[in-house]
């Protein structure tokens, strides 16, 4: 083997320090029918999906995989180009549109990711002489967002309001002009908790505060007909949703009113400077978006039903000795602490046919490891009754 160059022995360095329980692997799984999912490696048997965000178990739904396939055909695989070149598709501006009246908003863009879109928000409300006050758990793309835009932050207590005001009070005291800028997510991804979003929105209104919230986790199974906890409040200048999730597709949005949108058009390099979202993704989250809505229409709001059934897991969990896991949505992630046990439950619940990933730091805080346990809505019955004999005494 070569010898290793200075820089190389540094990063080898670094990774020999990581800890065996913090250290990430890939694994590679062949989606199975429905929620199973098929570990591919020797002698490992099928596991029913408990980890991943396809809360609707919509990626494999038939008319989603058809529309996506027919886009396939008449489209080709990728757009060849950025969306202000040559890349734009009848898939992109049909789905845009659908998005923006589903969620009552001027214009919706779509961007290659949820990571860029975050990106792109922060980076269209903030410069070097904003303050950002972001929820001290925020995903990691709004971070980025606000280290790309120079900005100052300031991070607030986990969906605590009181904290929030003071801030924004102190803020106002001293630089009554400045530009403020709030980020907040509808469902956090790793704690399951929502904040109160009409408190969220009062307070920016409130101190002339933009607010972006990330719906990535809530849209299609949280609000109104599953159109987000930010559904009615039109002063919210930017809702990020992300198709990757509860859509089965791939991809994200931005969504907002005519001025906010126009000026990501123009002055977005995260929206002007990548490859257009593949077609065929656009034109499968379009014909999942119709689903939902459809579903919706037949009072039989599948976010609903989802949160029903969150709620007897929850019970469930809490009567066989486990801590409540917290908020009331799909994810529920059961606290457990140290790094060890996390992932020794987590091979305890592989060992019985159910997957389901410890969560570590830094992903989570120090000393908060946890098993995120997500609900889908294909998930057989008797999934739970598996889950609490898998998980044995606390
Ligand atoms: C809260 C939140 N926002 C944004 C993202 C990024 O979305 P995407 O997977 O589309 O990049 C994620 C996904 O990990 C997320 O959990």
């Amino acid at each position: 083997m070569a010898e290793l160059s200075a820089w190389q022995k540094e990063l080898a360095a670094q990774l020999n320090a990581l800890p065996s329980q913090r250290r990430r692997q890939l694994r590679s799984f062949a989606a199975g029918t429905g929620s199973s999912l098929e570990p591919q490696a020797p002698g490992a048997t099928g596991l029913l999906d408990l980890a991943s965000n396809d809360y609707l178990g919509l990626s494999q739904h038939p008319a989603v995989t058809a529309a996506a396939s027919a886009e396939l055909q008449r489209s080709g695989l990728g757009a060849g180009a950025s969306r202000l070149v040559s890349g734009t598709r009848t898939a992109h501006t049909a789905l845009e549109s659908a998005l923006a009246t589903w969620l009552d908003r001027d214009q919706a863009l779509l961007f290659p990711s949820g990571f860029q879109a975050n990106l792109a928000a922060v980076s269209a409300l903030a410069d070097r002489h904003t303050l950002v006050l972001a929820d001290r758990l925020i995903h990691h793309s709004l971070l980025a967002g606000v280290r790309s835009a120079g900005a100052r932050l300031q991070r607030f207590r986990h969906n605590d309001l009181a904290d929030l005001e003071r801030r924004l009070a102190a803020t106002r005291d001293h630089s009554p002009g400045r530009r403020l800028l709030v980020l907040s997510e509808s469902l956090f991804s790793m704690e399951g908790t929502s904040p109160d979003v009409a408190g969220l929105t009062a307070l920016c209104e409130r101190f002339g505060a933009a607010l972006v919230l990330d719906e990535a986790h809530a849209l299609g199974v949280l609000g109104p007909g599953g159109r987000g906890l930010g559904m009615g409040h039109s002063t919210i200048a930017l809702i990020s949703g992300t198709l990757g999730k509860a859509f089965g597709s791939g991809g994200a949005f931005l969504a907002g009113d005519a001025t906010t949108m126009a000026w990501m058009l123009q002055s977005s390099a995260a929206f002007r400077y990548t490859t257009a979202l593949a077609p065929p993704l656009a034109a499968g989250a379009l014909a999942a978006l119709r689903w939902i809505q459809t579903e919706d229409h037949q009072g039989a709001a599948v976010g609903e039903r989802l949160l029903q059934r969150a709620a007897r897991w929850r019970q469930a969990l809490v009567s066989a000795g486990w801590p409540r896991p917290a908020g009331v949505g799909p994810i529920l992630p059961l606290l457990i602490g140290s790094d060890t046990r996390a992932l020794a439950l987590q091979q305890q619940l592989e060992h019985a046919g159910l997957l389901s990933v410890a969560i570590r730091p830094p992903t989570v805080p120090e000393g908060t490891a946890r098993l995120r346990l997500v609900l889908r809505r294909d998930l057989p019955r008797g999934t739970l009754e598996r889950l609490i004999k898998a998980l044995g005494a606390p």
